[in-house]
């Protein structure tokens, strides 16, 4: 006897990347950022009173919508806030796509997309991305063909960092039938010569949102926090409907917003964090080791030549060294590490441990 519905009972969960205890561990596999939050985090930490929580939180984090809205010239009307980007994800599910409708997807990316899917009882249509994970030139077709209501796509890509530019993705959301959702959780790690501004597109498509999280450019992980952006009759269900009442703690409201307004300590992380990106992809490189090019805040490194081993080996042998690096249990990712760009420190203490597994 079972009481769990017959997708839920089917269905695999979600597989968490590994999350030690222990401090001494170096943590490259689950993107965060390797610096602290601002320290303006810690003081609002500090003049929290706790006898506020006492009421509940503002219902619709209008405090941070609107410093959202500033930053990026757009009205509050178009921003939800989320606990995580993850709950913006069900909650793009959860408002557009039918019970038994269809949920569409590039493969590979972020390995969330369809566990959510499965638990709301979609099906699920996964187009393969090309050779570089780019698109290829019938992806909107065969999504349309399969009458998808709404399609994820990550930008950077998840897991190769391979960006898509604004005329790509603005030929993706004019040919798409359902609802597109671009993923930009690691949007921040993008080169700003590149100018990369996906935000006035929410004004010409009405079928784009645009996914923001504050657990990696503002390395809050820890705290659950993210939004989504997009025309307002898109946010406006989620705000007035499918959201839950107080979806986001009062505490968390104030560490993001304070986070968020900080904006120069977090784009500070972000140029260490891409220097590192380089000098890390040149050393894995000198290492024989390949990697995509990469606009996030991790790479994705073939392995081969000096680790005949193979991928997975030498994600087991950089663990016994206290090293957690990413291995996808994919037949396109087999060969390839998804290494988080660390400190120059962990970078350090990467490359010395590949050397002496390379032997
Ligand atoms: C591609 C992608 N999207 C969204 C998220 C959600 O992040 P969070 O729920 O921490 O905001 C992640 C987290 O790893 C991710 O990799």
């Amino acid at each position: 006897m079972t009481f769990e519905r017959a997708n839920i009972r089917a269905m695999a969960g979600y597989t968490y990347g590994e999350q030690p205890d222990d401090p001494r561990v170096i943590k490259l596999n689950t993107n965060e950022n390797p610096y602290p939050p601002s320290p303006r985090v810690g003081e609002a930490i500090a003049g929290f009173d706790y006898r506020t929580l006492r009421r509940y939180p503002p219902a619709t984090a209008d405090d941070f919508r609107r410093l959202a809205a500033e930053r990026f010239h757009i009205d509050a009307e178009q921003v939800v806030v989320t606990n995580g980007g993850d709950e913006a994800l069900r909650l793009a599910l959860t408002t557009f796509v039918e019970p038994g409708g269809v949920f569409g997807m590039a493969e590979p990316s972020y390995s969330l997309y369809p566990v959510l899917a499965n638990v709301h009882g979609a099906r699920i249509e996964r187009v393969d991305l090309d050779t570089s994970w780019r698109p290829t030139a019938d992806f909107v077709g065969q999504l349309n063909a399969a009458a998808t209501e709404l399609t994820c796509i990550v930008n950077p890509h998840a897991p190769s960092g391979t960006l898509l530019d604004h005329q790509t993705i603005d030929e993706l959301a004019a040919a798409h039938d359902g609802v597109l959702l671009v993923d930009e959780a690691y949007v921040d790690f993008v080169d700003p010569s590149l100018e990369h501004n996906l935000v006035p597109l929410i004004e010409k498509h009405d079928n784009l949102l645009l996914l923001r999280t504050m657990s990696k450019g503002y390395s809050l992980a820890g705290l659950r926090f993210g939004f989504l952006m997009g025309p307002a009759e898109l946010i406006a269900p989620i705000v007035g409907k499918t959201r839950d009442s107080y979806n986001v703690d009062g505490i968390s409201q104030r560490i993001a917003s304070a986070a968020f307004a900080d904006h120069p300590y977090a784009a500070d992380t972000w140029a260490r964090v891409r220097n590192e990106r380089e000098r890390l992809s040149k050393d894995l490189s000198a290492l024989g080791l390949s990697s995509e090019p990469s606009q996030a805040n991790f790479l994705l490194t073939k392995v081969g030549g000096r680790f005949p081993n193979g991928a997975k080996h030498v994600q087991d042998e950089l663990r016994r060294r206290g090293i957690l690096v990413r291995h996808f249990a994919d037949a396109r990712l087999d060969e390839y590490l998804r290494v988080t760009v660390g400190t120059p420190d962990e970078n350090d203490r990467l490359l010395n441990a590949l050397e002496s597994i390379a032997g």
